[in-house]
């Protein structure tokens, strides 16, 4: 038999509104750690999907006029579009509604009743639609008349609670107390953190009661025949739901290779939540009724905290609290000239960083780009920048063939290398970042006390070559460890240092990867500087869904934003490369007719000759030129710009022109007076 797979799983989520960042920051971290096994050579099984059997679900559906099944198909898709943009990259998504879904779980209640696990009774309770929860009376208050959750934890709802009296069908939890706690005892590294671990078992020593599993409701998965007194009944959505971890990978399945991967995959490696359904749920019921059907435990169930948005709890009457994740990634892009998966490596690297995985944290939008520019866009950006420049300036490119002293780079990263596979391992994100950041750190102190911009000067050629090869091995070395967390952002790395494209977490220190007379690409921005940050800026993104719109790939850019290459900011101006300006293409045109754009006082439209073709150009120039003076002028056009729309037109390039100015006279259009035909290249 093959070797175990590894079995990860997020908890599925409802789907009766779209995903926030708290909903997010589980998929991050679990698409962290399953990235993390497959570059250490496991195979992955990494489970994700909706939960959609909820009454809560079937509520709002309807009030919003909708068919439920048909409102499930469309959330269940945005949350699966959001997974997809944010590169979460889960093996396989289970919607409760599916009918592989829903056999199973119909056949783990009938094997529930056959074995005597189940009995027939009433229940008589408070009930929370939101939470999906019953309360016992003594766990509720009475106000002005209405029932509440006596003491509701932050998620809990504050709403009336509805008293509920039906005949139901009870699962024996009551059984499992002892079971528990003696596997919890003989298993110590099952349930984390440790303080969920504590909380779990005060709860199962405070006695377990048997819990009702079916509902008289119309949505939902039905109980099968064999339960007695099950018409009308459909099957408590929380037990259902937990099969999703059953049912997905092919447990009970007929098809013989889901049973082949549900027998290669069993039990799952990791079970990531939050804390709210951690307890109760997954650390109780969902054990016990494994141990009903007679199935091994899960290895680990871990939660995380919960995030608050600058101190306040996320709550849709608190708009500003709810952060989308694809909106906000689309912000940073903007705001930095970054393409969009940039932004999202940020927003990834950002969660991941700002806090202890396990405990709350408070996630700050101006917070998120000040880590943006302080740790990549000064930090990592800046140390790549700065090794290929100099590569390029002082040995074209190619990896020199050097010898001499080592500066200690490659021996401080080679040295963190096993801890921070240990903060993977063991979910320290934080702690795997703070190591990968002292090593960026000090390769950027490297920079400042070597002056390899003067030793070069001096002829000190093997020393600085020497540095070279160190931080280019610090690239590398960040392009692999850094993957998991960003994974776009280090796959530009890497292309930018031109390694071979399989990335296994060996190759982090396989130093040889990088020899002499290997071509790195000339520098480009990993992460541009975001020029200002204000809570303002920081908001506005989301206020405006323009400036949250993603950014094309084609539309990053902005390459002088980043700190310059190999020297600090106070000594060399922002200069470009070559390369960066051959990029623009400069032409002749003529201009064969003007005239002004209805309702734009600024905009002129020109039809302009560029020799091989003739195109149409919007130029801000109707307060200073009238259109007839353009006619037959040559003009100069920046001719490979993206084309755009504007008020309507397409406009295909743009004009060169002297830009307002305080004290001149503006809109001096660039003409070219000697008789160069249209189309001539300019340099
Ligand atoms: N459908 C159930 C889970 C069933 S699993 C068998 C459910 N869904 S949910 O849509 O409410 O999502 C809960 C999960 O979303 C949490 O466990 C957590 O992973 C994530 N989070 C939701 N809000 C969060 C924060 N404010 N902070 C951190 N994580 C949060 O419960």
């Amino acid at each position: 038999m093959s070797e175990k797979i590894f079995y990860i799983t997020t908890p599925i989520y409802y789907v009766n509104s779209t995903p926030h960042i708290g909903h997010a920051y589980t998929q991050i971290a679990a698409d962290a750690r399953a990235r993390f096994e497959r570059m250490r050579g496991r195979e992955v099984y990494f489970l994700t999907g909706t939960d959609e059997n909820a009454e809560k679900v079937a509520r709002v559906a309807r009030e919003l006029g909708r068919e439920p099944q048909e409102f499930c198909d469309e959330l269940s898709a945005a949350f699966r579009t959001v997974w997809d943009k944010l590169n979460i990259s889960y093996d396989d998504y289970i919607r409760t509604t599916e009918e592989r879904h829903r056999k199973v779980a119909a056949e783990i209640v009938a094997q529930l009743w056959n074995n005597g696990q189940l009995e027939v009774g009433s229940y008589a309770g408070w009930y929370s639609v939101s939470d999906e929860t019953f309360f016992r009376t003594e766990e509720t208050v009475e106000r002005d008349g209405a029932r509440y959750i006596a003491n509701p934890t932050e998620d809990q709802s504050k709403l009336p609670l509805e008293w509920i009296e039906e005949s139901t069908h009870y699962f024996k939890l009551s059984n499992y107390g002892e079971f528990l706690l003696d596997y919890y005892r003989d298993h110590p590294d099952v349930l984390g953190p440790e303080s969920r671990r504590n909380e779990t078992l005060s709860y199962i020593r405070s006695g377990l009661r048997d819990t009702s599993i079916s509902r008289g409701l119309d949505w939902g998965i039905a109980l099968p025949p064999v339960v007695p007194q099950g018409q009308g009944h459909v099957i408590y959505v929380w037990f259902e739901a937990l099969m999703n971890y059953l049912s997905a990978p092919g447990y009970l399945s007929d098809d013989p290779k889901r049973r082949e991967l549900f027998e290669r995959c069993w039990p799952p490696d990791l079970q990531l939540m939050s804390k709210d359904i951690f307890t109760r749920f997954h650390a109780t019921l969902w054990p016990a009724m494994l141990s009903a059907i007679n199935v091994p435990l899960p290895r680990a169930l871990f939660a995380h905290g919960f995030w608050t948005v600058n101190g306040r709890k996320m709550s849709k009457r608190d708009p500003e609290t709810i952060i989308e994740p694809v909106a906000f990634a689309g912000h940073i892009a903007k705001l930095a000239g970054c393409d969009f998966e940039t932004g999202v490596d940020a927003l990834r690297y950002y969660s991941l960083r700002e806090v202890t995985f396990g405990s709350d944290g408070d996630f700050s939008r101006v917070g998120c780009l000040n880590r943006y520019n302080s740790d990549l866009a000064n930090g990592l950006g800046n140390l790549v920048n700065r090794a290929l420049s100099m590569l390029h300036q002082y040995f074209e490119g190619v990896i020199p063939d050097v010898v001499g002293a080592q500066l200690g780079l490659l021996q401080s990263a080679e040295d963190a290398g096993p801890d921070i596979a240990e903060d993977f391992s063991t979910l320290n994100y934080s702690g795997a970042l703070n190591r990968i950041w002292e090593v960026v750190a000090l390769g950027n102190r490297v920079i400042e006390e070597q002056k390899p911009w003067a030793r070069i000067k001096a002829g000190e050629t093997n020393e600085v070559g020497m540095l070279l090869r160190e931080l280019l091995g610090v690239c590398q070395w960040c392009s692999v460890t850094l993957a998991p967390i960003m994974p776009h952002a280090m796959n530009r790395l890497r292309s930018l240092i031109a390694l071979p494209d399989a990335v296994t977490w060996n190759n982090a220190i396989a130093w040889n990867l990088l020899p002499a007379g290997h071509t790195c690409l000339p520098p480009q921005p990993l992460f541009p500087r975001i020029p200002k940050i204000t809570e303002e800026i920081a908001m506005e993104i989301e206020t405006n869904p323009d400036a949250a719109a993603p950014v094309a790939a084609s539309q990053t850019a902005a390459p002088a934003t980043e700190a310059p290459a190999a020297e600090p900011t106070a000594e060399k101006p922002n200069y470009i490369e070559y390369a960066d300006f051959a990029k623009v293409q400069l032409r002749t045109a003529r201009v064969l007719s003007a005239e002004r754009v209805p309702k734009a006082d600024k905009l002129l439209r020109l039809q302009v000759d560029l020799g091989t073709e003739q195109r149409q150009i919007l130029a801000g120039l109707a307060q200073y030129w009238e259109p007839e003076a353009l006619v037959g002028k040559t003009v100069v056009v920046v001719a490979n710009l993206a084309p755009r729309q504007m008020r309507g037109f397409e406009s295909q390039g743009m004009l060169l022109a002297a830009s307002e100015t305080a004290d001149g006279p503006p809109g001096g259009l660039v003409t070219i007076d000697t008789d160069l035909p249209p189309g001539s290249v300019i340099r």
